[in-house]
């Protein structure tokens, strides 16, 4: 491509909306760690950006999955994301693993990536701990991260603090691959919200809440039943202090605030408040009760979307056929800069 054309490109990315990317993985339960480190943001800006929402199966498959439950869990997953308000007038849902030129783009970054930044994930370092067999996959995993963001031309990225280093190494190898054959990816900014981005297991305060922990009273998942939520939040381990406040050296009573005032929308100062001279006991049944009421209407929502399984389906397959020719023109003009084909 010339460099007239670039420029060209550079200004109509500059003159449209910026453009939002994200993913989450269809494996286990969505809970609301996933919801308000990352989920609930895409949702509140979806006006504002041109939105792409991925569910990324090829990610799951780098640990073992149950045949047949990841084609279910997929769709949950998109019957989730509506239900919590994507509006697929304002946002793209689809399935990565429905556009192929994702793995055609991560066999390309392979190849432009040194082993050393795969090996230094803390994420790799973490999971490779605790499986028997680690796949390739799973240390390839940050690529085909890269892939998905680089291949939309992404402005922002809007995660949890877990996937931000991932954000930085696709960062880095798009710099890498620009410098080594010029100008073609946009150079993606991760995006973290100030409140929520590590909501910690309400079993052990000091581990992130995560979909591959399966302790029963781990995490709060979106579509537990009220007597779930209310036996979870009772079992939660906190200290043995007596005052309510917000205060990182005491994690379990920390997080159990700091989902409070994602749920309720109250300042730090106004909850403390209203909890003083309280007891722990009043401060769990509130929450409960908060978060009961919170997921109510996406719950309600939900079962209403999955009722109608076409109606999913044909989103998604939207969704994939609108994004293709996106993905198919970078990866174009990446194969041209190479000079393979
Ligand atoms: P995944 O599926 O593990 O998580 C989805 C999103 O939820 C956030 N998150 C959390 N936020 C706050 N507290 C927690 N305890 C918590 N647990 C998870 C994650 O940070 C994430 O934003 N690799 C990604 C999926 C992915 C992706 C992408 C993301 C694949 N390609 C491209 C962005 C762009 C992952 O496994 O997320």
């Amino acid at each position: 491509m010339g460099n007239c054309q670039i420029n060209k490109r550079n200004i109509e990315h500059k003159i449209m909306k910026k453009r939002v990317l994200s993913g989450i993985q269809p494996t286990g339960s969505i809970h609301i760690g996933n919801y308000l480190g990352a989920m609930k943001h895409w949702v509140a800006s979806q006006d504002k950006f041109d939105n792409i929402f991925c569910i990324v199966d090829l990610h799951s498959i780098t640990v073992p999955q149950e045949t047949g439950e990841l084609r279910k869990k997929t769709r949950e997953l998109a019957g989730l994301l509506l239900a919590i308000g994507i509006d697929p007038e304002l946002s793209v849902v689809f399935v990565q693993s429905h556009v192929k030129e994702h793995t055609e783009l991560t066999w390309i970054l392979n190849c432009v990536t040194p082993l050393g930044w795969l090996q230094r994930m803390t994420q790799y370092k973490d999971k490779s701990a605790r499986h028997e067999i680690i796949s390739t996959g799973l240390l390839d995993y940050p690529v085909l991260m890269a892939a998905d963001i680089l291949i939309y031309e992404s402005d922002y990225v809007p995660v949890g603090e877990d996937q931000k280093q991932h954000v930085e190494l696709a960062r880095d190898i798009a710099q890498r691959f620009n410098s080594m054959y010029g100008d073609v990816f946009v150079i993606p900014e991760p995006v973290i919200p100030r409140v929520g981005a590590r909501i910690m297991g309400l079993d052990d305060p000091t581990c992130k809440m995560s979909k591959s922990e399966t302790g029963q009273g781990h995490a709060l998942y979106l579509l537990d039943s009220p007597d779930e939520i209310r036996m979870k939040i009772k079992r939660a381990t906190t200290d043995s202090h007596r005052d309510i406040l917000f205060n990182e050296s005491r994690p379990g009573i920390n997080n159990l605030l700091t989902i409070y005032e994602l749920f309720s929308g109250k300042s730090r100062s106004e909850i403390e408040a209203h909890f003083q001279g309280k007891g722990y006991g009043v401060l769990k049944e509130e929450l409960a009760e908060l978060v009961i009421e919170g997921l109510k209407p996406l719950q309600e929502r939900y079962r209403e979307i999955t009722a109608d399984p076409a109606y999913l389906e044909s989103m998604l397959k939207k969704g994939a056929d609108k994004v293709r020719p996106i993905a198919e023109g970078v990866l174009r003009r990446v194969k041209d800069r190479i000079g393979l084909g």
